[in-house]
């Protein structure tokens, strides 16, 4: 025999609770609210109905969908309820949808009107399988593996001997200092060894070892993923990300692709982890940003583990994407891009006299830099030049010179997320930024996605969209004056 249930609390979302549980086969026989203005009314074929009426239902449990799940579970006992058959659906989402024999799933809109003019919506639901935790074998072969690796070291050594003699500008700051020297021992013994066996296996796993530390979390945000029972960001990024494509992309493309060992949630086969979303917006909104340019060149100071970068290259197989970052952290992302893409021409640091003008950006599809050859840009080469929660954790003087830069190489566009606060540790808000003599700001907001918005105290951020005076926008009629 079916369960029988009834739920507590006609919330905004009740709908998506009822398709979970009825996708399982439980019976929902009502619902009940303490408003007597819901009494009476109506949705997906329950009526709502005073709590008084609870025996007469006599549910094998009530799903309280309110905050208030204490008070309404006393209210029940009065009515002569068992207290044991109250579930508390917000407190432990997961473990009372298992219960319940239901699936977990994120829900999504999309809107169209119709030929009347009114609006159509479209409530479409994902299936959430478990947790990615398992190892994800690559599909390279490990001997390709250890090839790409050689390479990369011979980049990244090159690199860290430079990086000693250039000015304090270009030199890591504190944050990054401290995080680096506590957490990138194993790539210091590795590459001091010339081990490309070990670094390749290193790399081949990056996605839960120290060598993502501060760029995905590192091993502690693995652990803390095992650990955890309900990630409420993936239902709120995931609705954030459709609104920000207007729902034109599937949820498949954001999925982490099988490098670096990633884990993440089981979203009907695509691994999704925190970064999925944004960095495919991002990439996104910068690929129509530049939507019309021929070629376009977009170049990153700070790029992580090569997120954004990837999903920039996968949508837009015509964009040259530069990237200026640590060498800690750029053999990361080379290493990344050199397994997504394997065919394209991906130039990896081999000399400081490299000249990064517009005929050798014109010959590859990625420039793999460390920070200091930011100034080897030629003026304008970039369309769109992209820093992401970053900048603020940088020296000052640096930010100071990094924004010299940003004003002669970008030819369009310079779009930056950073914070609107003060954190707990040595940060600057975006408010204290210098300012740019050749650039209008066009766009500011707070970002959209948990963790990082306006309701995270101590460290939101803002998104700022920047355009060059005098240029014509690629894919409209404005010019920035
Ligand atoms: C928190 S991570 C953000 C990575 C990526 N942009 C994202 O949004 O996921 C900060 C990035 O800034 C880079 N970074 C820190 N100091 C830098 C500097 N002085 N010059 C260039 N990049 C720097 C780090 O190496 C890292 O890639």
């Amino acid at each position: 025999m079916s369960m029988r249930i009834c739920l507590w609390g006609k919330a905004f979302g009740i709908d998506r609770i009822i398709d979970s549980c009825r996708r399982a086969g439980v019976e929902i026989l009502a619902i009940f609210d303490n408003d007597p203005g819901k009494w009476g009314t109506w949705c997906e074929g329950l009526e709502t109905v005073s709590p008084a009426r609870l025996t007469e239902f006599s549910p094998d449990y009530v799903l309280v969908v309110s905050h208030s799940f204490d008070a309404i579970t006393e209210q029940a006992v009065g009515l002569g309820y068992e207290r044991e058959r109250m579930l508390a659906y917000h407190r432990h989402t997961q473990e009372v949808m298992a219960h319940l024999g239901a699936s977990p799933r994120l829900y999504f809109n999309r809107y169209a009107l119709g030929n009347g003019g009114e609006l159509d919506t479209v409530t479409s639901g994902l299936e959430i399988r478990g947790k990615t935790e398992g190892d994800i074998a690559s599909p390279v072969p490990l001997e390709a593996q250890v090839d790409i690796a050689r390479r990369l070291m011979d980049a990244y050594i090159l690199a860290q001997e430079c990086a000693g003699n250039v000015c304090q500008l270009y030199q890591v700051g504190k944050n990054w200092g401290g995080v680096l020297k506590s957490t990138r021992g194993d790539l210091y013994d590795i590459t001091r060894r010339g081990d490309a066996h070990a670094l390749a296996e290193a790399l081949g796993n990056f996605c839960r070892n120290g060598l993502s530390e501060s760029i995905m979390g590192g091993e502690r945000a693995y652990r803390s993923f095992l650990d955890s029972r309900h990630d409420t960001w993936m239902q709120h990024n995931l609705e954030v990300w459709m609104a920000l494509l207007d729902g034109k992309a599937s949820v498949e493309e954001t999925s982490m692709p099988p490098i670096g060992n990633p884990y993440g949630y089981d979203v009907e086969g695509s691994i999704i982890n925190w970064n999925s979303f944004p960095n495919h917006a991002r990439a996104y909104r910068c690929a129509t940003l530049l939507e019309g340019v021929d070629r376009p060149v977009v170049a990153e100071i700070g790029g992580g583990f090569g997120g954004f970068a990837y999903n920039l290259l996968k949508r837009s197989p015509g964009v040259t994407y530069v990237d200026f970052d640590l060498p800690e952290n750029l053999i990361v992302a080379s290493y990344y891009l050199s397994m997504a893409f394997p065919d394209r021409r991906i130039l990896l640091y081999d000399s400081p006299e490299l000249v990064l003008d517009e005929e050798l950006l014109r010959n590859y599809d990625a420039v793999m830099m460390p920070n200091f050859m930011l100034p080897k840009l030629a003026d304008r080469a970039a369309d769109l030049l992209i820093n992401t929660i970053s900048f603020s954790e940088m020296e000052y003087a640096t930010i100071e010179e990094y924004f010299r830069q940003v004003d002669r190489v970008s030819g369009r566009y310079f779009y930056h997320e950073n914070l609107s606060c003060h954190p707990p540790y040595k940060g600057y808000p975006t408010a204290v930024f210098p300012r740019l003599r050749n650039f209008k700001e066009i766009m500011v907001s707070f970002s959209p996605w948990q963790g990082l918005d306006a309701y995270t105290k101590g460290h939101s951020y803002m998104e700022r969209l920047y355009m060059r005076r005098g240029v014509e926008c690629a894919g409209c009629a404005g010019v920035a004056d």
